[in-house]
């Protein structure tokens, strides 16, 4: 199959008019997101949705998310709105915030992977508001890799992971944030966070109150402990290179880093480093690559997967800092921590 390219810039009306028919049709459009690139598909059209699961390879028990652009769209999707749900879509959308209630019977079992809620999110791109309402449907989607691989951020990214498996790709620019969505369940009345992401915990709380983290965020899920969300289940974003995070005070981490980087490379491995500004110094004479500032995680969160995607096949391992797990550092350690299969020193 040719794949169209569009770019949002200077073809934005052609690309989601044209966009929105394919959609409509049962086709296949990647587009941007303020998060990270989306792959969509009719939400209301079963064999559409397939379609998403073949050119990915993502197992089909892991359900997608269904975009819209209207709040008000939200009620013919769910069964219900809960008084909570109501009031963090008045806060955060459109915005990187997923929640997760009972479908209503409009939403086909191949969106939800046969479980009986569903997530939904308003995105605030102006490319995928106008490309859904072009589409007149709401449009599942998931990130637009092949599964397994890092999310993207960038067209290039989606060009590489799904040209010649989908029918047109939008090319909006780089994602602003660079990770998924926070997603939410509002299931027994509570807010639980099975995702972070760009609405922080704290956030979350300053609206709802009280806003609980499921375990598996931050650590691996025990032999056979159902996941309260099917993407725990499956190991993410992981590059090529073996990924390992350093702990503990900053200086410690450099020390950690550092120990690792010689003992490997004595050991016949190359190593890479993502270092961030405040690090820099002690990494001198070491291979790294600057990928943000610590006191402001999000530059990290928006640099992580490119990097990972930048840096296959330059070393056998790569060397990482960990952040303390609060506001976009929660998100941040959450992928990182996937990315390594939780392997820390
Ligand atoms: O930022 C984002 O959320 C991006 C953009 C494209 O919107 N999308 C995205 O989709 O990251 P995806 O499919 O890669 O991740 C969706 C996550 C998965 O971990 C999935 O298991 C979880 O949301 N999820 C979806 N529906 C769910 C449900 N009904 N219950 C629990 N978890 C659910
Ligand atoms: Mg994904």
């Amino acid at each position: 199959m040719d794949t169209l390219y569009f770019n949002a810039v200077k073809q934005s009306e052609a690309g989601t008019k044209l966009g929105g028919g394919v959609i409509r049709a049962g086709g296949l459009v990647a587009f941007p997101t303020e998060t990270v690139y989306g792959l969509g598909a009719n939400g209301l059209d079963g064999a559409a949705v397939n379609r998403i699961f073949e050119a990915k390879g993502r197992p089909n028990d892991n359900p997608l998310i269904l975009h819209i652009a209207k709040k008000s769209d939200l009620k013919e999707l769910w069964k219900s709105v809960p008084e909570k749900a109501r009031l963090l879509m008045d806060e955060f959308w459109p915005g990187p915030l997923t929640m997760v209630y009972l479908k209503s019977s409009r939403v086909p079992g191949e969106v939800s992977a046969g479980l009986d809620t569903v997530a939904v999110r308003m995105p605030a791109n102006r490319t995928a508001l106008a490309l859904i309402r072009a589409a007149g449907v709401p449009i599942a989607a998931p990130s637009a890799n092949l599964s397994g691989k890092p999310s993207p951020t960038s067209a290039e990214h989606v060009i590489e992971d799904m040209d010649g498996k989908i029918d047109v790709i939008i090319d909006g620019g780089s994602c602003a944030i660079g990770v998924e969505s926070t997603v939410v369940s509002l299931m027994g009345g509570e807010v639980t966070i099975l995702r972070p992401g760009g609405i922080t915990r704290e956030m979350l709380e300053a609206v709802v109150g009280p806003v609980s983290l499921s375990p598996a965020v931050l650590a691996p899920l025990k032999q056979g402990e159902a996941a309260p969300s099917p993407g725990m289940k499956y190991k993410h974003y992981a590059p090529d290179a073996e990924v390992i995070v350093g702990t503990g005070a900053p200086g410690d981490i450099a020390a950690k880093l550092i120990a690792e980087y010689e003992k490997r490379e004595a050991g016949g491995q190359s190593c890479i480093i993502f270092a961030t500004e405040e690090t820099r110094r002690f990494y001198k004479g070491k291979r790294y690559v600057i990928i943000g500032e610590r006191k402001n995680p999000i530059t990290l969160c928006e640099s992580l997967f490119a990097q990972f995607r930048a840096n296959e096949g330059r070393a056998d391992v790569i060397l990482c800092e960990a952040l303390p797990e609060a506001d976009m550092g929660l998100a941040y350690m959450n992928r990182l921590l996937r990315s390594a299969g939780f392997k820390t020193i």
